[in-house]
């Protein structure tokens, strides 16, 4: 790809866009981050000129910018950059026209990122090379979800790879931008202090949590016919396993790294029939209150009445059968309408073999807490000797924060900056590799199968709380708790 880039969006009027993307390509420009960038032609079915969708534009951005960063003078060179072309996915036509502008620009170079219907995927894809805007120097990023299934996904991928090739195609994982999410990378293979301690002699459990306190509303029937294991589990909390468990990479390019991540992916131990009453909690949220304020129950919302095979909770206690992580249960949860926003992972390590203090410390054990949202840091949890002149020697818990102040800055940078800025450079890193999507689809399609044929039931769980008490048991059951 040549030094400038025209970047196409397509979905460029919808909600992503207009919350996260063009937040994120405003900030690059104002950074002075976005040098390859030339135009962002954004496209949309609804007929209006550019002029119009500046209007638009220059709306939405400064309700959805953070409060101080809207700025006249960076907004007015801006806006410079920024096109809008009519587009329908199944009007030939269209693409002539989008052809056309492509052809007037000074760049050959384009990053097409496909923010709309992954149902669209193909056809657009097709439909791009069809009107000749698709050369060598070309790149395609796809939103999630990529399929429903292994086959659907199968199929998108086909679609895509017949016009560009895997070097040529980024799958975004927005958690793989986040700041503490790279900063593992760091912190497992920067540190020798962590890093012998990075298995199952040392480490008794892992816990990864990613709770939401919004529900389901204006997702449409999209959720009814996906459900929080789909919705998360297959890409997210998948992805964040396969970067807490893999083994060191022979270097950081993307290669080396998204091998590694396959590896952990292919050791996954199946849940099947046999064992997924022991493994999986699906739940579903009923009325409740959240922050103070009264909610539906999930099937009480609009849209969402007869979903009733539909799960908006799910926990698992997920195996990884390779020599690092045999024996280590790593225990995944996430849903909706929970008590509280926040995704974290936790690294539980071993007690000690026998106390030697007056108190108990069952509760005590070493824990690295890494926050992933909202705030994004790490913090150490050890024990003390508690203060005072008792001749009995106790213990207390003391946090070890690991997050310095230039880090909390840099968490601030939204995870779709830094994930444009890679797919402009050009850099898969962050970015999702065929295989590894379609190996955790492969996995996920077994539970789903298991809980079909077991016809496991959806617990019912408060709005505002943190799901079912069956996800309290499965933990229970190995003697742990969830880390609230
Ligand atoms: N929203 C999020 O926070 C979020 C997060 C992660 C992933 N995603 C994924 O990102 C993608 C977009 O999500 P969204 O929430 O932005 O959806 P959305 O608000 O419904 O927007 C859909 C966009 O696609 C366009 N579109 C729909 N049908 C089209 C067609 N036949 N031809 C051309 N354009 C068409 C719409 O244009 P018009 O409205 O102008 O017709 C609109 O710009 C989806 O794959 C979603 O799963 C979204």
């Amino acid at each position: 790809m040549s030094q400038m880039v025209d970047l196409v969006i397509f979905g460029g009027t919808g909600d992503l866009s207009t919350r996260k993307l063009l937040p994120a390509l405003y900030q690059l420009h104002r950074d002075k981050l976005a040098d390859r960038l030339q135009r962002i032609i954004a496209t949309g079915r609804g007929a209006m000129d550019t002029a119009q969708f500046l209007l638009e534009a220059q709306k939405n951005l400064q309700r959805f910018l953070p409060a101080d960063d809207w700025d006249d003078a960076v907004w007015d060179s801006f806006r410079e950059r920024l096109h809008y072309v009519q587009l329908d996915a199944n009007q030939p036509q269209h693409y002539a026209e989008l052809a056309a502008l492509l052809d007037q620009g000074e760049t050959t170079s384009r990053l097409f990122y496909l923010a709309t219907l992954p149902s669209l995927y193909g056809d657009i894809c097709q439909q791009l090379k069809a009107a000749g805007a698709v050369n060598d120097a070309c790149r395609v990023v796809l939103e999630k979800p990529l399929g429903h299934d292994l086959a659907s996904c199968r199929t998108i991928n086909e679609q895509v790879a017949a016009v560009f090739d895997e070097e040529a195609t980024f799958r975004i994982d927005h958690y793989l931008g986040k700041e503490t999410v790279q900063n593992l990378l760091a912190l497992r293979f920067g540190n020798p202090l962590f890093h012998p301690m990075w298995n199952n002699t040392f480490i008794n459990s892992v816990q990864i949590t990613v709770a939401e306190e919004i529900g389901v509303a204006g997702r449409g029937s999209y959720y009814a016919d996906t459900g929080a294991l789909r919705d998360m589990v297959q890409n997210h909390l998948l992805q964040v396993l396969s970067l807490v468990a893999m083994e060191p990479p022979s270097s950081l390019k993307a290669t080396d790294i998204r091998d590694e991540k396959m590896k952990v992916l292919r050791c996954l131990e199946p849940i099947t029939l046999g064992n997924v009453k022991e493994r999986t909690v699906r739940g579903r949220y009923a009325a409740g209150a959240v922050s103070g304020k009264a909610v539906k129950g999930f099937l009480e919302e609009d849209a969402f009445h007869d979903a009733l095979n539909t799960e908006t909770f799910v926990a698992l206690k997920v195996g990884i059968n390779n020599w690092r992580w045999a024996g280590v249960p790593f225990y995944l949860r996430t849903g909706k309408r929970l008590s509280r926003r926040y995704s974290e992972i936790v690294i539980e390590y071993r007690r000690q073999p026998f106390s030697l203090f007056a108190n108990d410390p069952q509760e005590l054990t070493n824990k690295l807490v890494i926050h992933l949202q909202p705030e994004e840091s790490i913090s150490l949890h050890t024990v003390n000797k508690k203060p005072g002149l008792t001749n009995k020697l106790r213990l207390k818990p003391v946090e070890l924060h690991l997050t310095d102040d230039s880090q909390e800055k840099h968490s601030s940078y939204d995870a779709y900056e830094r994930l444009l800025l890679d797919a402009l450079h050009g850099d898969q890193t962050l970015f999702m590799r065929r295989d590894e999507v379609e190996t955790a689809w492969h996995w996920i399609d077994s539970i789903i199968a298991a809980w079909d044929e077991n016809g496991t039931p959806i617990k019912s769980y408060n709005a505002g709380t943190m799901g079912p008490n069956a996800a309290t048991a499965l933990v229970a059951v190995d003697g742990r708790s969830w880390h609230e």
